[in-house]
């Protein structure tokens, strides 16, 4: 175990490498046209979207959180092996259990970790970018792999034109390590905040979802009630039933006031004024939530990254592919103030302020798609 700082000081911890995967097919908003009743004009003008990511049917928040986390681990000069806790941030995980953390642990054998899931939807990722800092904080793990990974597109109602050109797969992954004194890199203190009173504005039910009267195969006769309950679990109208519902225009407007008060409280806390902000890295929902929440804040859009055009909202994995981007492109120096803030159903919204560490790019970081130009990817 590494030796407590001689000041006795807190552990920091800080990002020494990130990693990002985005499913080869790409879905464009012509394609909706084809499948619902909107235009690629509405999309574009109304979200910002113009096309978003596909997993293939053998790809899962499992797998493509693997990629991602290779991507992470290799940046960070690691190997599987080298890391001490795996933590899945998905909405999406592969089924009700095992979680998604030990499908991703295996694949990149990190088979000295721990590995569990968090579910907070969209503030997903940084809910564990939290949790896995505090482990470096109290110094049960050297090494920790914090991964967004997200298959929206297996609980999007397509036919529901008001959810499905929103929604896109992918994922993203951090390492957190130590800080070492005196250099930079430090994840501050993060705001983390939920009002589950407000859940009903943003939901997906699962299997285990509250069940109707004539839903539970304890009830009644065995081969009655019960063989329709489980016959239930195949049938499309059940599948239908567990998709994304969404009241779009109060979760845009909790969203805006959520993510401005989160980051003022961050930015508070950790005595940093909105100038000192070299980059906003926030979860990509909606070009007009994040030019407003923008506006309020008093930073300039041109100091918020955005890549929702190409990938739409990919929930957990959304801030992790978003800063994997934001580095490739160079947008990010050793030093700077790095602001990333999120909100999601739950309803859950939150900030974290971190110090930029200055991640070393190995070459087999793919760069970024020129915007749109994934559309030769199309299948
Ligand atoms: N194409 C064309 N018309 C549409 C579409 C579509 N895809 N979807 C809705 N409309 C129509 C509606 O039916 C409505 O028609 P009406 O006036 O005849 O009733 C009209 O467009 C306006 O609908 P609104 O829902 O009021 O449109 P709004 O301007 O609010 O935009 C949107 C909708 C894009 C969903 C917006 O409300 C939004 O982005 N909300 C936040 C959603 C979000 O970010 N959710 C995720 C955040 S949390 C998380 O990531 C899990």
């Amino acid at each position: 175990m590494t030796p407590a700082p001689a000041n006795g000081g807190s552990l920091r911890a800080r990002i020494t490498g990130v990693g990002r995967y985005l499913p080869a097919r790409v879905l464009a908003n012509s394609d909706l046209e084809r499948m619902v009743e909107t235009s690629d004009a509405w999309i574009v003008e109304r979200s910002g979207i113009r096309e978003r990511r596909i997993a293939a049917d053998h790809e899962s928040s499992g797998t493509m959180g693997a990629r991602a986390a290779e991507e992470a681990v290799a940046a960070a000069g690691l190997a599987g092996a080298d890391i001490d806790l795996v933590i899945a941030a998905t909405c999406t995980a592969d089924g009700m259990f095992p979680a998604t953390a030990t499908v991703i642990q295996n694949a990149i054998g990190a088979h000295r970790a721990g590995s569990f899931d968090v579910n907070s939807a969209c503030t997903g990722f940084l809910t564990a970018l939290s949790v896995g800092s505090q482990f470096i904080a109290n110094d049960s793990a050297q090494r920790v792999l914090v991964v967004g990974t997200e298959t929206l597109s297996r609980i999007v109602d397509w036919t529901d034109r008001s959810t499905c050109v929103l929604f896109g797969d992918g994922a993203g992954a951090v390492v957190l390590e130590r800080t070492p004194d005196g250099e930079p890199g430090a994840l501050d203190t993060p705001v983390l905040r939920s009002d589950g009173a407000l859940g009903e504005l943003l939901y997906a039910p699962g299997p285990a979802s509250p069940r109707a009267d004539d839903g539970n195969p304890l009830d009644g006769a065995a081969g009655t009630n019960g063989g329709r309950a489980l016959a239930s679990l195949s049938d499309p109208l059940q599948a239908l039933a567990s998709c994304i519902v969404m009241d779009g225009r109060n979760v845009f407007r909790h969203a805006v006031k959520a993510m401005t008060e989160a980051a003022q409280e961050c930015l508070e806390r950790a005595g940093v004024g909105i100038d000192e902000v070299a980059l906003c890295v926030p979860h990509q929902a909606n070009v007009r939530i994040l030019s407003a929440f923008a506006r309020n804040l008093g930073l300039s859009v041109e100091r918020v990254y955005m890549n929702l055009e190409r990938y739409g909202n990919t929930s957990a994995a959304s801030i992790p592919i978003a800063l994997t981007e934001a580095c490739v492109e160079g947008r990010l120096a050793p030093g700077d103030r790095v602001l990333m803030v999120a909100f999601g159903a739950g309803l859950t919204w939150g900030a974290t302020l971190v110090e930029w560490a200055g991640v070393p790019m190995p070459s087999a970081l793919a760069p970024v798609p020129a915007t749109l130009a994934a559309a030769e990817a199309r299948v």
